[in-house]
C-alpha cells in the first residue's frame, strides 16, 4: 500500500464530484487564489461535529447572514445565539462558539495554524486540523469517523478503529498532499458520505478501488471496520 498514490486519484474525482455545500469555496475561486474565510470554516466545522450535513445547511446559512463576521458574532447577545442554535443539539457547542468568537475578536483574528486553533473552546484535534487544512492549506491529517472507515478498508485493517488510532492518523498524514490538503480532507469526507458508506459501499464507483486492499484482496469492505469486542 503506497499512501502517496491515493491523493491524485481522489482529488481528480473530487474535482468532478465534490458536493456543492454552502461553506465550500468553489474550485474556480480556489484556483484564482481565493482562500476560504477561517470564520466560515470554523463555524461550519463546529456545526458539523455532531450533526449531519443535511441538517447543518440551513443553520449555517442563517448564522452567516445574521453574523457575517466573527466580530459580529462576538458582539451578539448570548440568548440570540442560543436561540439561533436551537434544534442543532449539543448546546455546549453553542456556548463554546460564543466564547471562542469573543476570544478571536479580542485577539483581532483567528490563530493562524492548527496548534493555535486548538486553544479555542470547542476546537479539538479534528476541528483544528480541518480548519487549518481547509482555510490555511496546512498539511495536517483530518480524521473523523468517516475517514477512519475509509482507511480501515484501504488497509484492510484487522483491528478495530479504537486500537488503530495512531496507525490511521499516520496513514492519513502520509496520504495528505502538500498542495491541496483541504480539498483532500473534504474529498475523503465526500467519499465516506457517498461511496465508502458504512453499509453497502458502492465500491465499483470508487475512484480509489484499485488501491483499496479490502476491495482487491478482501475481506469484503462492508465488513470493515471490525467492531471492538465488548
Ligand atoms: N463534515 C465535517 N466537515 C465537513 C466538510 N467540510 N464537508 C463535508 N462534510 C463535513
Amino acid at each position: 500500500f503506497d499512501s502517496r498514490m491515493i491523493a491524485p486519484a481522489l482529488l481528480d474525482w473530487y474535482d468532478r464530484h465534490a458536493r456543492d455545500l454552502p461553506w465550500r469555496t468553489g474550485p474556480e475561486a480556489l484556483r484564482n487564489g481565493v482562500r476560504p474565510d477561517p470564520y466560515r470554516v470554523w463555524l461550519s466545522e463546529v456545526m458539523l461535529q455532531q450533526t449531519t450535513v443535511a441538517a447543518v445547511k440551513s443553520y449555517y446559512r442563517r448564522f452567516t447572514v445574521t453574523w457575517p463576521t466573527v466580530e459580529s458574532l462576538a458582539a451578539a447577545a448570548d440568548d440570540d445565539v442560543m436561540a439561533a442554535w436551537a434544534g442543532l443539539g449539543y448546546y455546549s457547542r453553542a456556548r463554546n462558539l460564543i466564547a471562542a468568537a469573543r476570544k478571536v475578536a479580542e485577539a483581532s483574528g483567528f490563530p493562524g495554524n492548527a496548534e493555535g486553533l486548538r486553544a479555542l473552546p470547542g476546537v479539538g484535534e479534528y476541528t483544528s486540523n480541518a480548519i487549518a487544512a481547509i482555510a490555511y492549506g496546512e498539511a495536517v491529517p483530518v480524521v473523523d469517523g468517516n475517514v477512519e472507515r475509509v482507511v480501515s478498508r484501504l488497509l484492510a485493517l484487522a483491528e478495530p478503529v479504537k486500537s488503530a488510532k495512531s496507525l490511521i492518523r499516520e496513514t492519513v498524514a502520509a496520504m495528505t498532499p502538500l498542495d491541496r490538503p483541504g480539498d483532500f480532507a473534504q474529498a475523503m469526507m465526500d467519499l465516506g458520505a457517498t461511496i465508502c458508506t458504512p453499509k453497502r459501499p458502492a465500491c465499483v464507483l470508487c475512484p480509489i478501488n484499485d488501491r483499496c486492499t479490502a476491495f482487491l484482496a478482501g475481506p469484503d469492505p462492508a465488513t470493515l471496520p471490525v467492531k471492538a469486542p465488548k
